[in-house]
């Protein structure tokens, strides 16, 4: 009876520390942002085929909802007249058949996911050679002020000081999603508190408009004239 008492202390703790280990390394960021999905979510892939040039749209996201914004700007491209895929980071194996290239990030922590800026070290040297833009969702721009604007733009800061050697003909901020249902335990927990403390509620607050007139007016150019 001891024994097994025993044995069921151990077992019972290690699940407690490993618990608590898990959470910590997602909170702290040290655990990749797969392991913090919840069930539900849903990464958009696609790819359309009508013209000469080639354009990859790569994004970096958590909860889905970058991926609907780079699908966004991949019809905009669509319709212009090219070759469009549109892909989750992870599931890039090569840059080197685009003529150009999108990457987008949701914003963590004041910066890109630490995938998104791996993923334009890795492939630097292709990269270099083509036109490239940078987007990214965040929740600052809940805010419709220049602070905000300034506060957006600086989370570009740690991937152009990553990689310096890409110089991207552009970079876009756009308004993100709080969605505390598509957030895991402990993510929710320190989002409610931060969100409550800034003033930013539940909701989604990506402008389609603004994200496709970007992409036909400002994004397309730059990344078809050589
Ligand atoms: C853990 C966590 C940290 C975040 N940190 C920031 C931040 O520092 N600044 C900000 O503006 N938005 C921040 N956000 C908001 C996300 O960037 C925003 O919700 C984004 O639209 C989520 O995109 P996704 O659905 O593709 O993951 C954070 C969100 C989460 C869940």
């Amino acid at each position: 009876m001891e024994n097994i008492n025993r044995r069921q202390f151990v077992v019972n703790s290690s699940m407690a520390v490993g618990g608590l280990i898990g959470a910590s390394a997602i909170a702290f960021g040290v655990m990749p942002a797969k392991f913090a999905y919840t069930s539900d979510i849903k990464f958009v892939e696609s790819s359309c085929a009508s013209g000469k040039k080639k354009i990859l749209v790569a994004y970096e996201s958590y909860c889905g909802t970058t991926s609907e914004v780079a699908q966004s700007i991949a019809n905009v491209f669509c319709k212009q007249g090219a070759k469009v895929d549109v892909r989750h980071i992870e599931n890039v194996k090569t840059v080197s058949s685009y003529d150009a290239v999108v990457i987008g990030s949701a914003v963590k922590s004041s910066s890109w996911y630490p995938n998104a800026i791996e993923f334009i070290k890795v492939n630097q040297v292709q990269l270099k050679q083509i036109p490239v833009v940078y987007f990214l969702t965040c929740l600052a721009l809940y805010f419709d002020t220049d602070e905000a604007k300034n506060v957006a733009k600086s989370y570009f800061n740690p991937v152009l000081k990553a990689v310096p050697e890409i110089k991207p003909k552009e970079m876009q901020a756009f308004g993100g999603v709080l969605d505390y249902s598509k957030l895991n335990m402990v993510y929710k927990m320190v989002m409610k508190s931060k969100m409550k403390k800034k003033g930013v509620p539940e909701g989604d607050f990506r402008d389609f408009n603004k994200i496709e007139s970007w992409a036909e007016n400002t994004a397309w150019p730059l990344l078809t004239t050589v």
